[in-house]
């Protein structure tokens, strides 16, 4: 089994270490133009210079009603790629690959960011929001119902997926990643409890699935050979929800139709319930999806320790691990682990002088 600071080859990408940075919004693209700034620049930056193998974006919209919150990035016109590739080539100028999650937030999209302001809940087209979509009208807890989707609709999200992805790989990325997880709108077909569809997107697995295996055939057709990953969440957390046979299956369809490796994540579709956290609470369904579905995969959350993410590795559980909140409160978490792991070579000349000290 390789370790936490093996590299990792897919396709022609080499990673240098299988310790990666999780994507994680930033609510900060004040002109809400979707263009990431300097702040997008020096936040996923400094992952770079600390030692990561992979610096995911944050979820990054398709289409304006792709975003989240009006503050979302995008990637929906060549003035945000061109701002992106600023960011991918500082990335990879560090040795880190540069990969950007591409999602939609469908039902949970046009909401008020949820730092910066009092405000909660969904915001107003008068106040910058927008009219969601999603499966069915069916609102997530008690935001303003969506717009169900029709076939052209769902069409033309598809399109938009393939045309960012397109964009991603022209400004340098070299990892695009489809946010199906947490809820947003590719999750939101595939879970029963919120896809009560009864047209060729609705009902069983295959069908709740199709919106989805549309996008990786689309984006696989746009990328060429770039490295293409999903992040699934392998439960709903609720009794007859999406559960990890559910993501084996689709997984394993999905790599048949062009993804290469998935980022096994839980939750976000059903607000209210119970989830047992405990550190790497997560890592079970990736080592599941993995076995069951014979292909590559991440796992993510509550995972802290750098000896903990290196077992992880090594035990066959994961193939690489992503940190997302504990490389908030240390960017430079990889340069510590493989010190602690005795690999050199991974720090930046810059920062040669500050050794991390041995025990
Ligand atoms: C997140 N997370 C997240 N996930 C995702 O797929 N796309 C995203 O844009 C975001 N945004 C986001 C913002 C912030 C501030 C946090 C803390 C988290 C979830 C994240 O990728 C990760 O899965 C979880 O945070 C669990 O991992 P940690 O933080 O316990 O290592």
């Amino acid at each position: 089994m390789p370790t936490l600071f093996e590299p990792l080859i897919l396709r022609s990408l080499t990673l240098r270490n299988r310790l990666w940075i999780a994507p994680m919004c930033q609510y900060s693209v004040e002109a809400e133009d979707g263009v990431p700034t300097d702040w997008h620049l020096v936040h996923l930056g400094q992952f770079a210079i600390g030692g990561a193998g992979l610096v995911f974006t944050e979820a990054t919209a398709v289409t304006p009603v792709g975003r989240i919150s009006p503050q979302d990035t995008g990637i929906w016109n060549d003035e945000q790629a061109a701002a992106w590739a600023r960011i991918a080539a500082f990335l990879r100028s560090q040795g880190a690959a540069a990969g950007i999650q591409l999602g939609h937030a469908g039902r949970k999209g046009s909401v008020y960011a949820p730092w910066g302001t009092e405000r909660r809940g969904t915001v107003p087209p008068a106040e910058g929001g927008w009219q969601a979509v999603g499966p069915t009208p069916e609102p997530f807890a008690d935001f303003d119902a969506p717009a169900a989707l029709d076939d052209s609709g769902i069409a033309r999200i598809v399109t938009a997926f393939a045309d960012a992805a397109r964009r991603a790989v022209t400004a340098g990325f070299d990892v695009v990643e489809l946010h199906a997880a947490h809820g947003y709108l590719l999750h939101q077909f595939l879970s029963p409890l919120v896809n009560t569809r009864t047209d060729a997107y609705g009902g069983p697995l295959e069908n709740r699935a199709r919106f989805l295996l549309q996008v990786v055939e689309a984006v696989r057709a746009a990328i060429g050979e770039t490295v293409l990953m999903v992040r699934f969440s392998a439960t709903d957390w609720a009794e007859g929800g999406w559960n990890e046979a559910d993501t084996a299956s689709v997984a394993r369809w999905a790599a048949d139709a062009g993804a290469d490796f998935f980022d096994i994540s839980t939750g976000g579709a059903i607000p209210g319930v119970q989830i047992p956290l405990a550190p790497g609470y997560q890592v079970p369904f990736a080592t599941y999806v993995r076995d069951t579905a014979g292909v590559p995969v991440s796992a993510v959350g509550l995972i802290t320790d750098a000896v903990d993410a290196g077992d992880i590795v090594r035990s066959g559980r994961a193939d690489a691990v992503m940190i997302g909140r504990e490389a908030l409160r240390d960017p430079h978490f990889a340069l510590g682990a493989a010190a602690s792991a005795g690999v050199d070579g991974l720090a930046p000349g810059q920062y040669l002088r500050a050794p991390y000290l041995s025990a």
